[in-house]
């Protein structure tokens, strides 16, 4: 599905917008699916990708569960109709009001990042009166080669517990009479595409493993995390992530106990290709150095560049005139807020319209009212006249 065939659609709308591609998103979740059932495992969508109701209740029906990191997360999850038992939380620093909200609700399991939380959780449960599953977050030590501020399983990083901690981590927990251990977790970090790197997590849990095996300890479950990355340069071409050769890895080199099952919580792959930022040009500034483009969405719309440096490929949808380069910027008083440096567009005008690809996973959930700027709204394809 192309986007200019909407154009006639987009032109009686108030921009900026996130625009999801329904169809896409379908098919994506059902290549999850069906590289997942493969092997049987199970998946628990990251909330935290994309909250969007209408998104979330299209993955609940799906199939898959939610993996949530914070209360809130927990009770939109409970709130949308996804099954306790198929919601996990993390978090490396949960409050007492956030752990009560996952006892209460009875979830899968928390993931347990801190001896010191596992022991708050452990006394929460008692006068809950409950015996609350448990799992424990490692932290494996291993470079995910990804940005570092979406890194997270590397020893400086705050998530998990070390290994060094980890006997203490299990004998504390098998102290604990309101916990019960079921599962080891880890996740290490996002948009990775080195794919390496899942080997070496595989063979970092199956050495762990054997620490538990040898204690005389076997959990029921392992929980792999997310972490599988997209294509921002070419989302046309790789419309959707490589699940074959992702669960492929597992498969081949986890070695899993008898009887025990694999997680995973998948966030961007799922949702990232499905949604673009569809902005109209305010204004071309044509410089003797640059030429700028300045759109009518910004970094409150779409952070990622501005935090992450991220590269979105960007589409002019309204021309095909000759290709000029462009410094495509945003509307907001922070020089941050630029989508792209010498990007070659066809010659834009005011009114054309521009799109952010890749913008559904960490676009609409991340939007911010910095300058009290509105929250762009979302369209949906299956919403929209395809002319009108
Ligand atoms: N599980 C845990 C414990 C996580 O912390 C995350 C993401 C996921 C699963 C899902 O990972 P995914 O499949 O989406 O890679 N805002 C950043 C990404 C932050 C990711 C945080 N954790 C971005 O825009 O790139």
């Amino acid at each position: 599905m192309s986007l200019s065939q909407f154009l006639p659609a987009f032109a009686q709308l108030k921009t900026p917008f996130y625009f999801y591609d329904i169809d896409l998103l379908q098919q994506t979740m059902a290549a999850c699916k069906k590289e997942m059932n493969r092997y049987g495992y199970h998946a628990h969508y990251a909330l935290k990708a994309n909250n969007n109701e209408k998104i979330v209740k299209l993955l609940r029906d799906a199939g898959f569960g939610a993996d949530c990191v914070s209360g809130n997360e927990v009770l939109y999850a409970v709130k949308n109709g996804f099954a306790p038992k198929q919601i996990v939380y993390s978090g490396v620093g949960k409050t007492d009001e956030e752990i009560n909200h996952a006892i209460a609700h009875n979830i899968f399991c928390i993931n347990c990042e801190s001896v010191q939380e596992l022991e708050v959780v452990n006394a929460l449960s008692a006068k809950a009166g409950k015996v609350v599953d448990i799992s424990i977050r490692l932290n494996p030590d291993i470079d995910p080669h990804t940005h570092e501020y979406i890194t997270t399983g590397l020893e400086e990083n705050k998530f998990g517990i070390s290994e060094w901690e980890f006997n203490h981590m299990v004998e504390r927990l098998q102290a604990s009479k309101n916990l019960r251990l079921i599962a080891l977790h880890a996740h290490v970090g996002s948009q990775i595409t080195d794919m390496p790197v899942f080997e070496k997590l595989c063979c970092r849990i199956n050495e762990l493993q054997q620490v538990l095996a040898d204690k005389g300890v076997t959990v029921e479950h392992l929980n792999m995390g997310g972490g599988l990355g997209v294509n921002y340069e070419d989302p046309e071409g790789h419309p959707i992530a490589d699940f074959a050769g992702y669960f492929a890895i597992f498969h081949k080199h986890l070695s899993l106990r008898p009887g025990q099952t694999l997680h995973f919580e998948p966030g961007r792959p799922l949702v990232a290709q499905c949604a673009s930022l569809i902005t109209r040009v305010l204004y071309v500034k044509n410089g003797q150095k640059k030429n700028f483009v300045v759109v009518d969405g910004g970094m409150t719309d779409l952070l990622r560049p501005a935090l992450y440096q991220a590269q979105h490929a960007i589409r002019q949808l309204s021309s095909d005139k000759m290709p000029q380069a462009y410094d495509v910027v945003g509307p907001i008083c922070e020089s941050a807020d630029c989508f792209g440096k010498n990007i070659m567009l066809p010659q834009a005008s005011r009114g054309d319209f521009i799109a952010l690809r890749t913008a559904g996973a960490y676009g609409q959930t991340m939007c911010m009212r910095y300058n009290l700027r509105d929250l762009p709204p979302a369209v949906y394809s299956d919403e929209l006249p395809l002319s009108v």
